[in-house]
């Protein structure tokens, strides 16, 4: 194996995925703890907890601030490099959040046992199924009362549309909550309910198999309850399989409790020893390997600093191949430019350090000047263009009104900066001169308001619109009907495409249903 076949198999790129207040936050903190990234539970939290409110100015800033350094955690666990991307997904729910999933390998998802699949798990899910993501599943607060366990996978099954492989197997929940069983390994794990500060082992006990009386001796009646589940589930269960996991087909489950720091070993070994390394990536003209020795990467995110004495702008760059070195010239493919990465900041967790070599799957931060744009693609040699690093349909939308016309100049172009840089989507209905704004989470306005003052000096505020989704026009051969048909609905995006802006759900159905030749999509390829 060369230096970069190693370095290449000893990364992991990966994100959680959950709905707010499953236990996302405190899962992370735990992996840090493990992965010796910090070394007191509560740090992570305290973070969470100064963001505050997003009302007011000063909130969004701090907010934006700490995510800047919370984007990406690296840490190393036993030998293995880990990024961990950060999926915001409270307020600042957003089209990055989508956008990090383009750029990990695969995914932790976090599902409370006492809500199973909620609404967030499920749009990102649908990500993950499009770029068949492979999926490992921690089912969390096992030590609070919740739905069954049977019951929590084939919520999972149905609604997620993916086999559940459960690797351990609770005993007992709630009140009565004593441990998990490892499946795998024929081992019994005991519940501690204050493991939550430290990463000591745990109380295990190996047994010979299900059928060993020694379970009864440790579990009592639980013993037989355990027995009865194990068979029902290798009747109705799907065994694990790895190939099925790699493939998304398959997601492994665990049982846990985060807050406790139970479960959470297992999952983090299980999870370097199976998740894939980093993978490879598709552009316009060939799929590029991580091992391929000419340095490549993708931005999928780019993030404004608020604060205005450092007003600079990070794009983060995903490393698909090669090696990256700091002062190494690279070029910028979409504008043709060559450039020198001089200075690359690497995100450990919560901190940034400056960077002098990073490998395929690490992310890196690099300085932006307005000229970088969602999706672009670097290389040291080869002119390449990465695709996957789609726009996603937005479902909370504005119309700008400018408070002083003479302004619209400025209006236009830093719209036109902010949408290049994939923090909100800005639409030009066909049949007016409005501008309509767009985004996955509606913090986003709050955000590119303040942009629009504090950068290009533009005071702008917002009307409401009645519109609650957008559909891109694909193609077809009714598409020219159907725009001529429905103009009124129908809109530009900032590449010209033209865009289905739905206002009542109903409608679209009866559209899709009359105009059967037109495709209409909810994502969009960047180009
Ligand atoms: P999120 O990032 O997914 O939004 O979730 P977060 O980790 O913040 O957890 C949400 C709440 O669930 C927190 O409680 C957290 O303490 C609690 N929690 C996380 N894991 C477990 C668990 O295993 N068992 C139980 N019982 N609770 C868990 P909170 O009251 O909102 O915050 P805090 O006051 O505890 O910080």
């Amino acid at each position: 194996m060369n230096i970069q076949q190693k370095q290449v198999q000893r990364r992991r790129t990966f994100a959680i995925i959950s709905h707010p207040d499953a236990g996302k936050t405190t899962l992370t903190e735990k992996l840090l703890l493990f992965g010796g990234a910090i070394h007191l539970a509560g740090a992570v939290k305290a973070k969470k907890a100064s963001r505050g409110a997003t009302s007011d100015w000063m909130a969004v800033e701090r907010e934006r601030g700490i995510s800047v350094t919370s984007s990406v955690m690296k840490f190393d666990y036993q030998d293995y490099e880990i990024n961990l991307l950060d999926t915001p997904g409270h307020q600042d729910f957003s089209e990055d959040t989508y956008r990090v999933l383009t750029a990990v390998d695969s995914v932790l998802m976090v599902i409370d046992s006492a809500k199973g699949v909620e609404t967030q798990t499920k749009k990102l899910m649908e990500v993950c199924r499009m770029r068949r993501t492979p999926i490992m599943t921690f089912i969390n607060k096992l030590d609070r009362d919740g739905l069954e366990p049977i019951e929590l996978l084939d919520d999972i099954e149905t609604n997620l549309g993916i086999e559940c492989a459960p690797l351990t197997w609770p005993v007992g929940t709630g009140r009565g909550f004593k441990g998990v069983f490892d499946l795998r390994r024929d081992e019994l794990r005991f519940f501690v309910p204050d493991g939550q500060k430290s990463t000591r082992p745990l109380d295990v006990r190996h047994v010979k198999g299900l059928d060993d009386p020694a379970l009864d001796d440790l579990l009592g009646a639980d013993a037989q309850q355990l027995r009865q589940d194990a068979e029902l589930l290798s009747g109705a269960g799907h065994p694990f399989d790895v190939q099925r996991y790699l493939a998304a087909r398959q997601s492994p489950v665990f049982f846990g409790s985060a807050i406790n720091n139970f479960g959470v070993r297992e999952l983090l070994d299980t999870f370097v020893e199976l998740a894939p390394p980093p993978q490879p990536r598709q552009a316009e003209t060939r799929m590029v390997s991580p091992l391929d020795p000419e340095f490549s990467g993708v931005v999928f995110k780019i993030q404004a600093n608020m604060d205005p004495a450092h007003r600079d702008r990070i794009a983060f760059l995903r490393i698909v191949s090669g090696q990256f070195q700091k002062g190494m010239r690279v070029r910028h493919h979409r504008i043709g430019k060559d450039m020198q990465i001089a200075k690359a900041t690497i995100f450990m967790a919560h901190d940034r350090t400056g960077v002098d070599q990073a490998w395929p799957g690490d992310i890196i931060g690099i300085h932006n000047h307005g000229t970088i744009k969602i999706g672009d693609t670097f290389s040291s040699k080869e002119p390449l263009k990465f695709t996957g690093i789609p726009s996603f349909a937005p479902e909370h939308f504005r119309r700008v009104r400018l408070k002083d016309p003479l302004r619209s100049k400025q209006l236009e172009k830093g719209l036109l900066q902010l949408c290049e840089e994939g923090a909100v989507q800005v639409f030009r209905p066909l049949r007016s001169n409005d501008y309509l704004l767009g985004a996955v989470g509606p913090l986003q306005f709050e955000i590119t308001m303040a942009r629009l003052k504090d950068e290009y000096n533009v005071e702008a505020g917002y009307e409401s619109v009645d519109i609650t989704g957008a559909r891109w026009i694909a193609g077809g051969s009714g598409a020219r009907q159907f725009v001529n048909d429905n103009g009124r609905e129908i809109a530009k995006d900032i590449d010209g495409d033209l865009v289905y802006l739905v206002s009542n759900p109903w409608r679209l159905e009866r559209l899709m249903e009359t105009y059967d030749d037109v495709v209409l999509q909810t994502i969009k390829e960047h180009r």
